[in-house]
């Protein structure tokens, strides 16, 4: 018994895997197993001899049994810790901080401007980029022979065989949303137009397609300080600046009377820009009174209303305030441009968390 015992023990210790100690059971305590044969052959002896070989026996294949269970435990336990060891992830590696795309600045610019007006009421409004020349020019009191009309670079569209309406134009500015949002509206108004417009012109601050924000207020008392309070306090938020200075230079615009386009003061002192400061001044943006002859293309009767419109280029906005350059960069996609002035998408600008970072 105490050789079988030993063959046992050895064996089941040296086995390798769950297969091989299965094999070891059915040896020793299978049905014809060597330990399950002596346990029969217990009814062919004495009872005096049955009486010592019977505990022995049970013993035995008690002591077996834990050992094989003892052994499934250690390779269950080594399998493990084997999986443990393969498939190994360091959770403490940082995480990317940082989505992978950016923000356009004209983007980027567009929501603050956006948040700066919306704050003081202004809602948005939308027009067409491919518009009718009337939208473009006519209802904007630019009549057929007007120098206005040459002097914008514009994109005619073609017509085609045998129309002969005169050619829809890519948009030259945002003022048709004026008379757009005066259509679908009626007075009071108080709207901003953001928008892509388009003009035959290609330097460095200059691109065949660009951005303009148009604004417009028509109200029963509205006049040019309101126009200049508005525009004042749009500057000071907008470039973050609480000493903005402002000159408002009398100027023409056919769909504006009286006209005015502003400067902001500023300096270029050891080839930076700085606003706010300095003995220069930068044209930033035309603007007037509503024209009573543009009123009246929007339906809205020039002797009850009133308001004031401007106009103003967003690119420009944003070379001023983040201090890009070249406009052409704008839109040439190079993506070392775009990680370099690029915003961070989860940056949402608002008045109250802050406009720029
Ligand atoms: N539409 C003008 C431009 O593109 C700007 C402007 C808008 C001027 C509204 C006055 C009033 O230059």
């Amino acid at each position: 018994m105490e050789e079988l015992r030993q063959k046992y023990l050895d064996a089941i210790a040296g086995a390798g895997d769950e297969a091989g100690l299965e094999e070891l059971r059915i040896a020793a305590l299978g049905k014809k197993g060597e330990i399950s044969l002596r346990m029969r052959e217990l009814g062919k002896m004495t009872p005096e001899e049955r009486q010592v070989m019977g505990p022995g026996l049970n013993a035995l294949k008690d002591e077996i049994n834990s050992a094989l269970a003892a052994k499934k435990a250690a390779l269950a336990d080594a399998a493990l810790n084997e999986r443990l060891r393969a498939e190994w992830l360091d959770v403490t590696l940082p995480g990317r901080p940082r989505p992978e795309g950016s923000i356009h600045p004209v983007s980027q610019v567009t929501e603050e401007v956006t948040a700066i007006f919306a704050d003081m009421g202004f809602a948005v409004a939308e027009g067409p980029q491919i518009e009718s020349d009337w939208f473009n020019f006519d209802a904007l009191n630019i009549p057929p022979e007007h120098p206005a009309r040459q002097e914008h670079d514009t994109f005619f569209m073609s017509r085609a065989d045998g129309c002969d309406r005169p050619p829809h134009v890519l948009r030259t500015h945002t003022s048709p949303v004026q008379i757009r949002a005066m259509q679908a509206q009626g007075a009071p108004i108080r709207v901003i137009a953001p928008g892509r417009v388009y003009r035959c012109d290609y330097d460095q601050t200059h691109t065949p397609m660009f951005h303009q924000v148009e604004g417009l207020a028509i109200d029963r008392d509205i006049s040019m300080a309101n126009l200049k309070w508005v525009l004042e306090e749009f500057c000071r938020a907008f470039f973050e600046v609480e000493g903005v200075e402002l000159r408002f230079r009398a100027s023409h615009f056919p769909f504006t009377e009286p006209s005015a386009e502003v400067d902001i003061r500023c300096s270029w002192e050891g080839g930076t820009l700085k606003i706010g400061e300095g003995n220069d001044w930068m044209e930033i943006l035309g603007s007037g009174m509503v024209h009573p002859n543009v009123l009246k293309a929007g339906g809205i009767d020039p002797d009850e209303w009133q308001g004031f419109a401007f106009g103003m280029g967003i690119d420009r906005l944003a070379m001023l305030k983040y201090g890009i350059p070249d406009l052409r960069a704008f839109f040439d996609s190079d993506l070392r441009w775009l990680r370099h002035y690029g915003f961070s998408a989860l940056d949402m600008p608002t008045l109250h968390g802050g406009l720029s970072r």
